[in-house]
């Protein structure tokens, strides 16, 4: 772990403006900066900086974070590794701390087995050229050296020590072991894990190898030798390809997810350039989220076959939790007889483009996957069809597709909504409350309830109670010290918004905090994320001096005081209706009347702005 209060060090020593300047240019827009945005792909700048706030946040994809955020996306790397880079980068050392038994690896034999497996391959690549027998299979299955180059295949020798000759020290050299170049026997014998085969160094998201695949020249087993996992490469984790196809993947606006190399390779080849290819591996969340982070649309495309449409139901699988209201997913089913390397050579890329423009939905995906699993036209058929889709529906992480799609369901199975939304235990947002209730964040303290506990955060559709808690929370984070003048009424509730202005009410006690950057990386570590990053955006948007919202915060005091005494008045005056007033309560109904009206005059008379 790495304290805290050097993590809060690190984050006053560097600027959030020069460290995001380092990748991408950015240009003055009012008080912030902003460009477009790195993590997805668009053509007009959504992508804010605040260096008061020392915060990115990214209206179009709701990227946001702090400086070791933004490094940990850019470069893909782990939270200790971006805290270490940026830390370096200021001149700071990273305090003696227990690393964990992984951490300690990649320190320890990190940097040997980069330089181990990069010699490796710069080998392999020297291989090819002087093979032309390989030569020959890569340009019998269509590649260009262009292409191999952009690759980096290469050529692992037919001969049992081919790794002597770059690594003399051969016999024992720990690191060769240690990345899966190369195998020792019990007798402690060493040989190379790759020969004649064609070489697919596997990079990370900063271009580093961090592995091999390794293909039989023609017809033999196994077909594809992958390298081990270590502590660099975690199949679960990469995606092949994916350096190389960045700048495409922005270019096109999506990404294309295959099974092989060999389709990645071909598909470049044919100048579809933003594939990526999962490691033989199932698709991941990990891997679907790190896609998500850099566009919008994520298609995948796997064999014609029955194999490649159960792996096409396990990335939907995958992606149901991951949906957002902005992104796509959708699946390219190929003819039975070809996997995308083989269309593409057959049809080229037109032609493969036309089909991934005809890819399905994922909706359209799942309701024909689960039709086709049972015979619609009996009852007994429907009725499994909601048995089958209820796992799936209570995965879809967006109200609004969840809802969609419980329709869809509905509809095939012949039953009323309410009826398929009780069976799959998903409640059903209430009917919009009427318009009068959204006065402000400030409106009534009645009405609105059975709103209370919906999970998500449509700021519009907010009860008048989590509607007041969340500007409440603005403003807290705005100016921390108007924290401890929120009211106990607001605080007091079960929504999302209470429970987390709470939490942040007695945090900013806690530390003592005075900055809005300091709360919104706490904020961003809570489980509402959603919440988070609404409010994020919001605070990014605001130019307010802090003396405004200081006017803000007052003028919602105050209504909050009105409501107090309107409740009272409301309370007297039903008593009167059923039993009359005694003369104490009857004079006290008459102050409330007369501070009611008081605090409407002075809510009315411009005041002096401190
Ligand atoms: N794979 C593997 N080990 C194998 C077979 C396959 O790791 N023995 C992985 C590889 O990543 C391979 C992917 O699964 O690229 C897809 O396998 P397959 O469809 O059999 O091969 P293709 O990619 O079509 O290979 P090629 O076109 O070279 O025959
Ligand atoms: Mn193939």
């Amino acid at each position: 772990m790495i304290p805290d209060s050097f993590k809060q060090d690190l984050l006053n020593r560097v600027d959030i403006v020069d460290i995001v300047e380092r990748y991408v240019p950015l240009k003055k827009s009012g008080t912030n900066l902003s460009a477009c945005c790195p993590f997805h792909s668009e053509k007009t700048p959504s992508f804010t900086v605040s260096p008061t706030k020392q915060f990115y946040h990214c209206f179009g994809c709701q990227a946001s974070g702090n400086a070791i955020t933004f490094v940990m996306e850019y470069q893909g790397l782990g939270y200790v590794e971006a805290v270490r880079e940026l830390a370096e980068s200021v001149g700071m050392t990273l305090p003696e701390f227990q690393p964990s038994k992984k951490e300690a690896q990649l320190r320890d034999e990190g940097p040997d087995l980069t330089a181990a497996l990069e010699r490796a391959a710069a080998f392999y690549r020297e291989q090819l050229k002087a093979s032309p027998k390989a030569i020959d299979y890569l340009k019998g299955r269509g590649l260009t050296g262009q292409i191999a180059a952009r690759f980096g295949i290469g050529y692992a020798p037919d001969d049992w020590q081919g790794l002597q000759k770059p690594f003399p020290d051969y016999a024992k050299d720990k690191s060769l072991v240690d990345s899966g170049l190369v195998i020792q026997n019990e007798e402690g014998r060493r040989y190379d894990r790759f020969r004649d085969r064609v070489m697919f160094p596997i990079l990370n998201q900063r271009g580093a190898v961090i592995g091999f695949g390794g293909r039989v020249i023609g017809a033999g087993e196994p077909k594809y030798l992958n390298s081990p996992e270590t502590p660099l490469f975690e199949k679960g984790r990469e995606l092949y390809g994916l350096s190389q196809a960045r700048i495409p993947i922005r270019e096109s606006g999506r990404v294309i997810v295959v099974e092989g190399y060999m389709d990645v390779v071909a598909l470049a080849q044919h100048g579809v350039g933003y594939a990526v290819a999962t490691l033989g591996t199932a698709t991941s969340a990990t891997h679907v989220s790190k896609l998500l982070r850099q566009t919008d649309e994520v298609v995948f495309c796997f064999d014609g076959d029955a194999a490649g449409r159960r792996a096409a139901w396990h990335a939907l699988e995958v992606c149901l939790p991951l949906l957002a209201d902005r992104k796509t997913m959708r699946f390219l089913f190929l003819p039975p007889e070809h996997d995308p390397d083989s269309f593409v050579r057959e049809h080229g890329k037109d032609m493969f483009e036309a089909k991934l423009r005809e890819a399905w939905p994922l909706s359209k995906f799942m309701l024909e996957e689960l039709k086709s699993r049972v015979d619609t036209a009996t009852p007994e058929g429907r009725a499994r069809l909601v048995h089958e889709a209820k796992p799936l529906l209570k995965q879809i992480a967006t109200p609004v597709m969840q809802f969609q799609m419980l329709k869809e369901i509905a509809h095939i199975s012949n039953m009323q909504l309410e009826a398929v939304a009780a069976e799959c235990g998903i409640a059903l947002r209430g009917s919009r409350p009427s318009a009068r209730h959204f006065t402000g964040p400030e409106g009534r303290a009645n009405g609105g309830q059975g709103a209370e506990q919906r999970p998500y955060q449509e700021k519009g559709s907010l009860s008048p109670e989590r509607r007041r808690a969340r500007a409440f929370l603005r403003y807290a984070l705005l100016v921390p010290s108007l924290a401890e003048k929120v009211p106990e009424e607001v605080l007091d509730g079960q929504s999302p918004e209470a429970k987390v202005l709470t939490l942040m009410v007695r945090h900013i006690a806690e530390k003592d905090l005075t900055a809005t950057r300091d709360l919104l990386d706490w904020l961003h570590e809570q489980p509402e994320a959603e919440l988070a990053r609404s409010l994020s955006e919001e605070i990014m948007g605001t130019t307010f001096a802090d003396n405004d919202i200081e006017v803000e915060f007052n003028k919602a005091l105050e209504q909050i005081e009105e409501f107090r005494y309107e409740n009272q008045i409301r309370e007297l005056e039903a008593k009167d209706k059923r039993e009359g007033l005694s003369s104490d309560e009857a004079r006290t109904y008459q102050s409330l009347i007369l501070e009611k009206i008081r605090l409407q005059e002075q809510r009315k008379a411009p005041r002096p702005v401190v």
